[in-house]
């Protein structure tokens, strides 16, 4: 990051930058009670590597944080079972929307990568080996990693089990494929569950910390995963974080970023620091629009684009 400005003044410079993309989007409504949050929310977090850590607006009110949980359920997949979820899910852009069909059916039920809901709906299954309560293993990793107490919003998982309609559709289709094994009901409420996860910025930004430090967690005071872990989330994130706008987010902003349609995206400057914004309207693409914005002037600002 080469700027003039401290971290401090960067951010409310980018509260008022961010000002005019106010009323662009629409919270989530294929989720009912996800439209029950106020859309004019706005918080952002900065953690650096350091320890110094920078808050702006609503950075403490949790927040639904849905698909960047698959974040967490991926690290976790691949540090307690390894390279065999690569058996299970791709690792290449899918260019499709998160919960598209028809993709996964031309390609023989294997998701394209572990971010897409197909994808995630594949790793809940491998996490269902490893923890009976999938969901309360990704709500306590992300809880270890920021030091923090988290809960899991039972009517927002409610509320997403009962019009899950699409993601029953498409954990029937895996199921009959074989990429999922367990019930297909038990992975949709573990999956919804996990995605019903609630988090502040200020503790998304510490959870993800690990991932701007080679797998070092200055918050836990531990190394929490390997280095290679810590780039490989990263590459996947650069690369399919953000489903079919992640071209767009890697030309506006430039780091690997996770968003949930939530309004949340936590992004990475590897190195240095993790971003957490929230703001609940969302673009066609099930983005912040408010948090996308956020991110590009923080770019342009601080100058930290990885690329
Ligand atoms: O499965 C779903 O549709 C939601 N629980 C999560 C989707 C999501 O967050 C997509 N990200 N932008």
């Amino acid at each position: 990051m080469k700027h003039e400005l401290s971290i401090a003044e960067v951010l409310s410079q980018v509260e008022k930058t961010v000002q005019p993309h106010f009323g662009k989007g629409r919270p989530a409504d294929y989720i009912p009670e996800l439209q029950r949050v106020d859309p004019r929310k706005f918080g952002m977090a900065v953690k650096m590597v350091s320890g110094a850590e920078y808050v702006v607006g609503d950075a403490d009110e949790p927040f639904s944080a849905q698909s960047v949980t698959k974040l967490f359920a991926l690290g976790i997949a691949l540090n307690r079972i390894g390279d065999e979820v690569w058996t299970r899910v791709g690792k290449e852009p899918s260019g499709t929307p998160f919960n598209f069909l028809s993709q996964l059916e031309h390609e023989g039920g294997l998701p394209r990568n572990p971010f897409i809901n197909a994808g995630a709906l594949a790793v809940t299954d491998m996490l269902m080996r490893v923890a009976k309560r999938s969901d309360a293993l990704v709500r306590d990793y992300m809880g270890f990693l920021a030091q923090s107490s988290l809960t899991i919003d039972e009517d927002v998982a409610a509320s997403e089990v009962e019009t899950a309609h699409k993601n029953r559709a498409i954990a029937n289709l895996m199921k009959g494929a074989g990429t999922i094994t367990h019930d297909v009901e038990a992975v949709i409420a573990a999956y919804c569950r996990q995605c019903a996860i609630t988090i502040s910025c200020r503790d998304l930004a510490r959870a993800a910390l690990p991932l701007a430090a080679g797998g070092f967690s200055p918050v836990v005071e531990e190394t929490v995963f390997p280095e290679r872990l810590a780039r490989r989330l990263n590459a996947l994130m650069l690369t399919c974080g953000l489903y079919d706008s992640v071209g767009s987010f890697a030309y506006r902003v430039g780091l690997p970023a996770k968003s949930g349609v939530g309004g949340g995206i936590v992004a990475v400057i590897p190195g240095q620091a993790t971003i957490a914004v929230w703001s609940p309207e969302l673009d066609r693409f099930g983005t912040s629009v408010v948090g996308f914005a956020a991110l590009e002037a923080f770019s342009q600002i601080t100058n930290c684009s990885v690329l």
